[in-house]
């Protein structure tokens, strides 16, 4: 028998293609997820016509309409409240959230970061690989806590940069495997492979020590 649906949010800012992959992924029924609720903080964001699209109960709550962080998050966490949901999907959403807020959501937020973490933290991540002469880069799924991209990293993808790549083509190589591995990471969740349990992500009921791989660990679409 199919479990329900789980109920997520996804948090926004810009193109949202995630958003909508996630969208199209749950109108499928590819994804067992009820998406409750799109938040997004910035009124030009292209994302927004994605979630409308999709008929998602689509929330604008511009932080820069707020005196300040509290209240900005205060609106934040009563439209995550009032959506009653068990995973906050941070897809590109731009804000750097205060520690209260974190706590609250405690073990219910998940980041995806679009660097091969521990590398990388924060913003310019793809000319920061360049610059740093990496030879890998890729993206990451972590848990949120206080720390800015710093919590337990559940899943990555892991691609070589090539002698010619620049921050565009970078990100333009990326973006469809971080569309599939978000989804390989929801699947689980879904399922129930992966829980958390105060800070510790555990992956079919043990510890998870090391990030998964998509491709190795596991993949998306399911059947590749
Ligand atoms: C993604 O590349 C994601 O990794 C990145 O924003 C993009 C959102 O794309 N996230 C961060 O930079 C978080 N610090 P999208 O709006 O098309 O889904």
């Amino acid at each position: 028998m199919q479990n329900l649906p789980l109920p997520v949010a996804v948090l926004f800012s810009g193109q949202g293609t995630n958003l909508k992959t996630l969208a199209q992924a749950a109108a499928n029924q590819q994804l067992n997820i009820a998406i409750r609720c799109a938040i997004c903080n910035k009124p030009t964001a292209q994302g927004i016509q994605h979630a409308l699209t999709h008929g998602l109960q689509t929330h604008i709550i511009d932080h820069r309409q707020y005196p300040d962080k509290p209240a900005f998050e205060q609106d934040l966490a009563n439209a995550l409240d009032a959506a009653q949901v068990e995973l906050i999907i941070l897809a590109g959403f731009m804000r750097i959230l205060s520690a209260g807020f974190v706590q609250r959501f405690s073990g219910k937020m998940i980041n995806l970061h679009p660097s091969l973490l521990p590398r990388h933290r924060g913003l310019d991540t793809h000319q920061r690989a360049l610059a740093a002469g990496d030879r890998e880069h890729g993206s990451s799924i972590h848990l949120v806590v206080p720390e800015l991209d710093n919590g337990p990293v559940i899943a990555q993808y892991r691609m070589p940069i090539a002698p010619h790549d620049t921050p565009i083509s970078l990100a333009q190589r990326l973006a469809p495997h971080e569309h599939r591995l978000l989804q390989a990471v929801i699947a689980l969740f879904t399922q129930c492979a992966i829980q958390v349990k105060s800070r510790q992500v555990m992956f079919n009921g043990q510890a998870l020590r090391q990030p998964l791989l998509l491709d190795q660990n596991i993949s998306w679409p399911i059947n590749n």
